[in-house]
């Protein structure tokens, strides 16, 4: 894969689609459908609401999973998407160790289905979510895209499978794509009626927001004994629509012919879970409060986004990223929807 010189600024005027997002109706997928519809461009979601939510999903749907090789032949024969989006993966570290068949099979085979697809239909533009799991432990920090990709579970192992297919196929079929690997994706879309609802929960901030509103009586802290600063893990936390507007850039550097991409979507400013309970406590008013429990096995101590790839080849900085900002964005998302989306 090559990368080549700067994209100064996207042009979102030469965007097309229609464009197929599939995962449409989860988190980073339903924000992402947002910016695109905010630009004029006309999408199709392709979801299957095994883990998305169906509330979310004003635009034309296809409902199915990943799997039926048919109902993708039809989505593509019916809609004749110009780009995919592919936002659609089990996404849980730890799962993925104790489940990594789950895994293998809706992570790469699935993948696979969707990248044959393409093939069959000839739609050659995709940017997918890959994460900074696919790097491992880091060399050094913060995490350039130079650091070695060397996963340490079945979850980075799938992203990074995914990688090399969209490589190999991109040499041998022409296919042009964008691997955006993400830090830590968090906070709503300003509105407050987007968010993130994952059953069940895993991810801190929402977890951090559920004390406040009362559903459980106290965050518990993995670990306070890493190399870190305070003794708890840093993370870079980067705000959904910062997020979902790198996909925009990164479909427009497609479409204007530029070659593949992989870049980290990072702010480079990392946070430790003791900051994100404080921060969340001034924001709530709340006092949340916490306990220690063990380290969460497979968590490394520090991720934090380096380098400034994704600013010279996409234009592409964060805007909505302050701390404060992504915990007051999510909070109001989970006051107005307290048990999610449905409940
Ligand atoms: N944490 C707690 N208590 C909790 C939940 C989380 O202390 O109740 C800690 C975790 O140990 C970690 C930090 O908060 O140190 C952030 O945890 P998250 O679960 O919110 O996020 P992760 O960093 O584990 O996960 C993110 C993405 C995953 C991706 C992973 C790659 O959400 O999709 O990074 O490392 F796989």
């Amino acid at each position: 894969m090559t990368t080549d010189s700067p994209g100064p600024d996207a042009d979102f005027a030469t965007l097309e689609g229609p464009v197929l997002v599939v995962g449409g109706a989860g988190y980073i997928g339903s924000h992402t459908v947002r910016a695109l519809e905010a630009r004029g461009v006309p999408v199709v979601v392709f979801d299957d609401f095994s883990t998305g939510h169906p509330e979310v999903v004003k635009a034309p749907l296809v409902r199915a999973t990943l799997g039926d090789r048919e109902a993708l032949k039809e989505a593509f024969a019916r809609w004749a998407p110009r780009a995919v989006m592919h936002f659609a993966a089990r996404c849980y570290v730890g799962e993925s160790v104790t489940d990594p068949s789950t895994y293998y099979r809706e992570n790469v085979i699935n993948a696979w289905n969707l990248l044959e697809a393409m093939r069959d239909a000839g739609c050659q533009e995709l940017v997918f979510s890959s994460s900074c799991a696919t790097y491992g432990i880091p060399v050094a920090l913060p995490l350039t895209e130079d650091n070695p990709q060397v996963p340490i579970n079945p979850y980075g192992r799938t992203k990074l499978h995914m990688e090399h297919m969209m490589e190999d196929y991109s040499n041998a079929y022409g296919l042009r794509y964008a691997a955006l690997r993400y830090f830590n994706a968090a906070g709503a879309a300003p509105e407050g009626d987007l968010g993130e609802d994952h059953t069940p929960e895993t991810h801190l901030i929402p977890l951090v927001l559920g004390v406040a509103l009362g559903h459980r009586p106290a965050i518990d802290i993995f670990g306070n004994d890493y190399p870190t600063p305070d003794g708890t893990c840093v993370r870079d936390y980067i705000h959904i629509v910062d997020l979902a507007d790198a996909h925009l850039r990164a479909l427009a550097r497609l479409q204007a012919g530029r070659p593949a991409l992989a870049c980290n979507l990072g702010t480079g400013q990392g946070y430790s879970v003791r900051e994100i309970i404080e921060t969340a406590r001034r924001i709530t008013g709340h006092p949340i409060p916490e306990r220690i429990a063990p380290r969460r096995p497979g968590d490394p101590p520090e991720l934090v986004s380096g380098g400034t790839r994704a600013f010279e080849v996409l234009g592409w900085q964060p805007r909505h990223s302050e701390l404060k900002d992504i915990l007051a964005d999510a909070w109001r998302f989970h006051q107005a929807h307290p048990r999610g989306y449905s409940r």
